[in-house]
């Protein structure tokens, strides 16, 4: 037996090879910013920009012509304090943006469900003494998701890791008739160190502490199904794993016990570390992404989250 003649030229490596990057399935991030008039750009995300609300529904527009078919929505508000409160306004920054994207394209609006952003002390839920309070954090989440499907969101997406999230979500949006808002569960999220330009970009590093309360061991990888398996009992539709690179291992379990959906986000610091890499001349670009993403869909996500979407989806229309 000979495997090479599988591999002897392009056209016969590319109809025996059994797993693809999906174009259509990459779903990319973006940031509406309250405080800002002109975009910038994250620090060490090259490419990738903050947008004030009418430069981020243009931006949208171009992703629509681009074949972009869905966007996983971040808000940075002007307001933030201790209750988060601004996360839940119905004329709030990410509300306002959703209602506008939804008049100007037909994109499919993933919303970022989260507090981090929202509280001064940057943590995903609420404080309570010294510690984050899971359960009146639910009725927080609760307010959120109603507030982004009455805007018009497609699905939310919670990524607070509290438990019992994606039930009293389900339950908020079902009582307030918005059965058929999707909910995409940011289930085995790791306490991760690649999550250091986002937070730059959205100013969410928490003031004390670490989010280890909340966000799981990396070093657990049973802990990890179960956090799936519950989001699944919960009622989520789309469970996710978050980072995606290092933890090619827990997509794939994931796609070998579980039939619903499977997302994975390939956060910020694995785009800032490629594309430095590159820019210092260390990896090919292109050929980096291409591998990377690869390995993503491989391990078995049907749906990728991914700062290089736009870049993809430009290089395959040159
Ligand atoms: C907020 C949130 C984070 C990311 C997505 N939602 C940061 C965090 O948990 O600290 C990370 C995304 C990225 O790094 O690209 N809960
Ligand atoms: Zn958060």
């Amino acid at each position: 037996m000979r495997l090479r003649r599988l591999r002897k030229s392009p056209n016969i490596r590319e109809i025996f090879a059994d797993s693809k990057i999906r174009k259509d399935k990459l779903v990319m991030p973006m940031f509406v910013d309250e405080n800002i008039t002109k975009r910038e750009e994250i620090r060490n995300m090259p490419d990738i920009y903050r947008f004030p609300q009418e430069q981020l529904v243009e931006k949208a527009k171009e992703y629509e012509e681009l074949g972009v078919k869905s966007i996983l929505l971040f808000g940075v508000p002007k307001h933030k304090d201790a209750m988060g409160s601004a996360s839940y306004d119905n004329h709030g920054i990410v509300q306002r943006t959703i209602r506008e994207i939804k008049e100007e394209t037909d994109l499919a609006i993933f919303s970022d469900l989260c507090l981090c952003e929202y509280t001064d002390h940057g943590h995903c839920g609420l404080i309570k003494g010294a510690k984050i309070d899971n359960d009146s954090t639910l009725d927080v989440y609760a307010k959120i998701a109603t507030s982004y499907a009455e805007a018009g969101a497609d699905g939310v997406a919670p990524s607070g890791m509290m438990d019992g999230q994606v039930r009293r979500i389900r339950k908020g949006l079902d009582d307030a008739g918005f059965e058929e808002t999707l909910i995409l569960a940011y289930s085995a999220k790791f306490a991760s160190a690649m999550y250091s330009p986002f937070r730059d970009a959205v100013h969410s590093t928490p003031s004390f502490g670490d989010r280890r309360t909340y966000q799981m061991n990396y070093l657990s990888t049973r802990e990890a199904i179960r956090e799936v398996e519950l989001d699944v009992e919960e009622g989520a539709d789309v469970v996710m794993v978050k980072p995606a690179l290092f933890y090619l291992d827990i997509i794939k379990e994931v796609r070998n016990r579980f039939l619903l959906p499977i997302a994975a986000y390939n956060v910020s610091a694995e785009y800032s570390i490629i594309r430095s890499a590159a820019k210092n001349g260390i990896i090919d670009l292109d050929s980096v992404i291409d591998e990377s993403l690869s390995s993503i869909f491989r391990a078995g996500a049907d749906i990728v989250i991914s700062y290089f979407t736009e870049y993809l989806l430009k290089a395959e229309k040159n």
